[in-house]
């Protein structure tokens, strides 16, 4: 293991918890030991092996074991051949929400991604500064994080294998957590919110992607026709043709998109309940809860907008089955913890 990697967890051992029984670790050569249940967990190929699989009551539904399996065979998003740490600024930065979120997140903060896939945005934001911890469950999309941080000396960075229901992080550690297109692969995306929450600081902030329950309807739509066609239809989703991405990733893209094992939608409104329920304030949303109200470059994005009212949503959100929302059917919700859960 590398001198940098053996340091980030020490210098962070703080940070980490038994995730069986949230007792204490320690950092015993390769090996995190948790001194309440002795349970060992090992650091192999630099990246600590802190899953624990969710226990719940056998009658309640479990996707991860699935969903799991289905990332390993095609990681997500993949990288493009020729990626290094350049074009992986130019591409983030080519995207508005990446670019405003590395220009407006403090350096020095401290971020925890969760379900980062293959590391890209983790990563990103690891080249400014800021102590950045990404965790998946799957292992081959964190070894591709990993190899990128590596060859690219991205010492900021951390990746480490865990499940979002069972955190290997104590309560209220993170001025950001990241959940971007991962709560819907889940089967109780509202308890791995809960779970998410309490990772952030008082004051701190949580940030959730999730398919829209009207967005995504094209979406569904082509998943029909591809799998009538055989996938002969395949073209009609323009990613899956564009000959500037790698061909790895065009397929992650369609594997994700159109034969995932598991997806929920969801609302705006919906997800207001979940802040509610969990001491949080709405920030931000895109699209924005309030029709023509557009999503600008100079977009603040930790400063507090209205979260309008149910008709306002209602009006925004429904407009989404003429317009979509771009590729993949996605909304974003930022939301800042100002009451402990
Ligand atoms: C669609 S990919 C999103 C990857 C990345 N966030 C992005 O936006 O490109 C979903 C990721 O969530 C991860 N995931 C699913 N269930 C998870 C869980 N219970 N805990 C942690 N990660 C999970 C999957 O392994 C997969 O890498
Ligand atoms: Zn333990």
């Amino acid at each position: 293991m590398p001198a940098n990697e053996k340091n980030f967890i020490k210098d962070n051992i703080e940070l980490l918890c038994c995730p069986k029984c949230r007792g204490y670790l320690v950092l015993e050569k390769q090996n995190l030991t948790c001194q309440n249940c002795a349970q060992n967990y090992s650091i192999s190929d630099h990246i600590p092996r802190l899953f624990w699989p969710n226990e719940w009551d056998p009658a309640k539904e479990d996707v991860t074991e699935k969903i799991k399996t289905f990332y390993e065979e095609t990681p997500f998003p993949d990288y493009d051949d020729f990626d290094n740490v350049g074009s992986l600024i130019e591409k983030s930065r080519q995207g508005i929400f990446a670019k405003l979120l590395d220009d407006q997140i403090p350096y020095g903060a401290r971020i925890l991604e969760c379900g980062c896939g293959t590391g890209q945005l983790t990563n990103f934001l690891s080249v400014s500064n800021r102590i950045v911890i990404g965790t998946d469950i799957c292992i081959n999309s964190l070894q591709m994080a990993q190899n990128f941080k590596d060859k690219n000396e991205l010492h900021n960075a951390q990746f480490i294998q865990m499940n979002l229901f069972r955190p290997c992080f104590k309560s209220d550690r993170f001025d950001l957590v990241i959940c971007n297109g991962v709560l819907h692969h889940t089967s109780d995306p509202l308890l791995g919110f809960k779970s998410l929450s309490r990772l952030v600081k008082p004051r701190g902030y949580i940030l959730i992607g999730l398919y829209h329950k009207y967005g995504r309807i094209y979406t569904d739509i082509r998943r029909f026709l591809f799998r009538i066609s055989k996938d002969k239809l395949k073209f009609l989703d323009r990613r899956t043709i564009n000959k500037n991405i790698s061909k790895a990733k065009r397929k992650a893209w369609f594997t994700d998109q159109y034969k995932n094992p598991h997806e929920s939608k969801h609302t705006i409104g919906e997800v207001l309940h979940w802040l509610d329920d969990s001491g949080f304030s709405f920030v931000k949303s895109i699209p924005k809860p309030v029709p023509f109200e557009g999503f600008h470059e100079t977009e603040k994005l930790f400063q507090p907008d209205t979260p309008g009212t149910k008709l306002t949503r209602i009006m925004v959100e429904s407009s989404k089955i003429l317009t979509g929302s771009g590729e993949g059917g996605f909304f974003i919700v930022i939301a800042k913890k100002t009451s402990p859960a």
